[in-house]
């Protein structure tokens, strides 16, 4: 396969595989399943290949990362695609089932494998297929949420996947056990779940049995991703936006307590004086101390600012915004209208 690129990247947080694949002879490229924490090294990798970016495809939409789709949209010509069934309108190629991508001289071609969620498409390039989460190394994705169904996974699998050539290899979206590849024919000989000729009630009891928690990302991810993964809707997609700026008001932060961090931006004679502060708050005063705290911080953190009156917190989250935070807001009205509505008040 002289005249084909391939590379396989990884992106730890979430293990997620993100592939780039290019027609050497015309050096047009498309990369799968892009994450948005590693934009600017795929980017870089992009343009020091000389490639041209023609797709972004996404696999599906994903649940336990952000996709880099749209910053990567923003920064070259190339076309984001994804399965027509997701019915999102910021995407330039909805695809169905067979659609075929021309990429130089050769074809990428679209297969429909829905069961891990309802509009998961798998990639067919020179011999390689980009499973997604449909299929996994030795495994298969998870049906319990997004439209999933392990009664479809397996006709997807069985039927489409495994009637291509043995030799074909697989690569999936996620491994979390380091391993990078495989053949259509060692999972139809290995694979725990679906291998060795499993009916699909086999498959469907097994996957009935599995327990899985929660993505700890998802109820960002979902969103997000809905929206192509776009910082402007990142940003202003779980709070209101009040001029610009991400809002929450007491009661929904009231019911947030204990899940997520709440920063009070107030000097400490405020935060243990007469208007108290909220039980989980921690205490972090504007000025350097916060930029200092947010500096070292987890730009991915969901975090709510709170101060006396609402002013001093939406600086903070203005702060945290300059500095590249994506999940912080500010809480309307401060500890006076947290006081004026009754809310516990912590020790
Ligand atoms: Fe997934």
């Amino acid at each position: 396969m002289k005249d084909i690129l391939f590379y396989q990247l990884f992106e730890s947080q979430s293990s997620t595989y993100t592939y780039l694949i290019a027609d050497m002879e015309t050096k047009e490229a498309a990369i799968i399943d892009p994450v948005w924490e590693t934009v600017d090294r795929d980017l870089k990798l992009i343009r020091e290949l000389g490639l041209y970016l023609m797709y972004i495809l996404e696999t599906h939409i994903h649940a336990d990362h952000i996709t880099g789709a749209s910053e990567i949209r923003k920064n070259t010509m190339a076309q984001t695609a994804v399965s027509a069934l997701t019915e999102i309108d910021c995407v330039d190629i909805l695809l169905e089932d067979g659609r075929i991508l021309p990429l130089g001289n050769k074809n990428i071609k679209a297969i429909a494998t829905p069961g891990h969620t309802n509009a998961c498409m798998s990639f067919l390039f020179e011999g390689m297929v980009f499973t997604g989460d449909s299929l996994l190394i030795r495994g298969t994705g998870r049906t319990d949420f997004q439209e999933g169904s392990a009664s479809k996974l397996y006709d997807s699998i069985i039927q489409k996947l495994f009637s291509l050539p043995d030799e074909t290899k697989v690569y999936p979206a996620h491994d979390y056990k380091g391993l990078t590849s495989t053949t259509i024919g060692l999972e139809k000989r290995l694979n725990p779940r679906i291998g060795g000729n499993r009916s699909k009630e086999e498959f469907q009891k097994i996957m009935e049995e599995l327990q899985f928690t929660t993505p700890k990302k998802m109820h960002l991810a979902l969103p997000a991703n809905t929206g192509c993964g776009s910082l402007e809707i990142v940003r202003t997609m779980n709070p209101q936006s009040i001029s610009g700026i991400p809002t929450v008001l007491n009661e929904d932060v009231f019911k947030k307590i204990g899940n997520i961090k709440i920063i009070d931006v107030r000097s400490p004679d405020e935060f243990h004086g007469e208007l108290g502060h909220i039980r989980t708050s921690q205490l972090v005063t504007l000025g350097p101390d916060l930029t200092k705290y947010l500096e070292a911080g987890d730009r991915f953190e969901e975090i709510i600012f709170v101060c006396r009156s609402g002013k001093r917190s939406k600086q903070a989250t203005e702060e945290s915004i300059r500095l590249g935070y994506k999940f912080t807001s500010n809480m309307a009205g401060g500890m006076v209208n947290w006081n004026e509505k009754y809310l516990p008040r912590g020790e």
